[in-house]
């Protein structure tokens, strides 16, 4: 009997050819890294893109291809790559050393940034990465209130310490974590967002050191916070004693100079932070409220410091590097112009992406927060003819959680990468250095993607 001819997906073809050279370096790759990849979020089939440069908002990958690039250091680099300021302060400070294995001017000039924009940080205490923030901030929330439950959300993302992972992917309700025992998971309850009385009821239970959220919603606006949700939790957190940490990893200072407590007007206990706040470069950092900020200080009493200091080493911690470019940057973050150009660039895509949608009549929605956005295809949202959008309606929390991973998503990201375009989690965060004209070719590549798509049936 003849064999069926094997189906080949267009899109998919053409990105395997004119991406050789990355192929061939993830196979290479593939022998000593397990997967290929270096971080979990970089899995693309049938391989990622390798980068040989950048400058801007563009990137270089070893094909050649000029890539408009919407990762841009994960949302670490606000002012786009090799941002010529941030870029000489960092040559500066390597002509001086990289370590010194003490403190430095560098270190103090950094945190007084950080207190001068962040409502919430009386003091800072610096930290290597957003992963290390967090897990730091949930020790010092312990610490603080002598209890061990830590409250988080269904869908938050607060990087890979073992008290975070849970029920950070759907299914939410399985919050196994492969390598991380049941007694450590076991100390974190996950509730859903949004669900004020929920909350209450289990504050009340009288164990809860901590409420940990992204105040932007889970995975940096994907899945949106209902109105007035965050003055919710901090009346509560309050009421019960229980110590409120924003995590602010990707919103401090790009939701507002001073992250998103300064744009919402709520003030957390503990704010943990990195990307934007190191300039690029490694670093995090954790700030807040000095009675807690000071369990992490040594006193005149050697039992005090045994038993109830906070410990907290760390080899890179407040490095020069990453000081200079973290001074140097969150310099500039003071003026709201930066961010307020950046929110207007992420709402050009919101509209004009939903805009094309709209006139293919293709399913799918793109929507986002500040300076971010998000792009689902295959189902629609009910108010998809608002453009903007921050809360696509009639979709579920799942669903929106669940977006970058569709079937869909493979063709697309591949689609535009084909056009020069590299999304990031089949979305993407805006920088200074991007311009108008990016974001149109972005939007009329989308067009020409979502074409090839329909014409390869794939909404069918
Ligand atoms: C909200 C949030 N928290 C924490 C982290 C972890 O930060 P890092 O990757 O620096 O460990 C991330 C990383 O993307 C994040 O988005």
């Amino acid at each position: 009997m003849a064999q069926a001819p094997v189906q080949v997906d267009p899109i998919r073809a053409e990105f395997e050819e004119r991406f050789a050279g990355s192929r061939a370096l993830h196979e290479r790759a593939r022998t000593v890294v397990p997967g290929g990849i270096t971080h979990d979020g970089r899995h693309l089939k049938p391989f990622p893109v390798y980068v040989d440069r950048a400058e801007g908002a563009h990137k270089w990958d070893v094909d050649g291809h000029d890539l408009i690039d919407f990762a841009i250091g994960h949302g670490s680099l606000l002012f786009g790559h090799n941002d010529p300021e941030i870029a000489a302060a960092v040559a500066a400070q390597l002509g001086r050393g990289t370590h010194y294995g003490a403190g430095h001017e560098g270190e103090i000039a950094w945190a007084e940034q950080i207190r001068k924009l962040v409502p919430s940080a009386e003091q800072v205490k610096f930290t290597a990465s957003g992963t290390e923030s967090t897990m730091l901030a949930v020790r010092l929330a312990r610490a603080a209130t002598g209890r061990t439950t830590v409250i988080k959300f269904e869908g938050h993302f607060h990087g890979w310490n073992d008290y975070l992972l849970k029920s950070e992917k759907p299914p939410f309700a399985d919050g196994r974590v492969a390598g991380i025992p049941d007694a450590v998971l076991d100390t974190v309850a996950v509730l859903p967002a949004n669900d004020p009385e929920l909350l209450a009821e289990r504050l009340a239970v009288g164990d809860v050191a901590a409420v940990i959220l992204e105040p932007s919603g889970g995975s940096w606006a994907k899945v949106p916070l209902a109105d007035g949700f965050l003055a919710q939790v901090r009346e509560l957190t309050s009421a019960h004693d229980a110590v409120l940490i924003f995590d602010e990893v990707i919103t401090g200072f790009r939701w507002s100079p001073g992250g998103a407590q300064q744009r919402e007007g709520v003030v957390p206990d503990l704010t943990t932070m990195a990307k934007v706040v190191a300039g690029g470069l490694p670093g995090g950092a954790v700030g807040g409220r000095l009675e807690i900020m000071q369990l992490l200080a040594f006193k005149d009493d050697p039992a005090w410091n045994a038993s109830k200091k906070v410990r907290h080493p760390g080899t890179y911690n407040a490095n020069p590097l990453s000081a200079a470019a973290g001074v140097t940057c969150l310099r500039r973050c003071a003026d709201p112009s930066v961010q307020a150009g950046c929110d207007a660039l992420a709402a050009r895509v919101r509209v004009g992406l939903n805009t094309v949608l709209e006139r293919r009549g293709v399913p799918g929605f793109c929507w986002g927060d500040s300076s971010v956005f998000h792009v689902a295809l295959g189902e629609t949202c009910a108010n998809r003819t608002a453009g903007d959008l921050r809360a696509p309606e009639g979709v579920s929390q799942q669903t929106l959680k669940g977006t970058g991973s569709s079937a869909l998503t493979g063709p697309l990201v591949q689609g535009m990468l084909l056009e020069g375009v590299d999304l990031f989690n089949s979305g993407g965060l805006l920088s200074t250095a991007h311009t108008a004209a990016d974001v149109d070719h972005t939007i009329a590549a989308f067009d020409r993607v979502l074409g090839r798509m329909e014409d390869e049936g794939l909404f069918r």
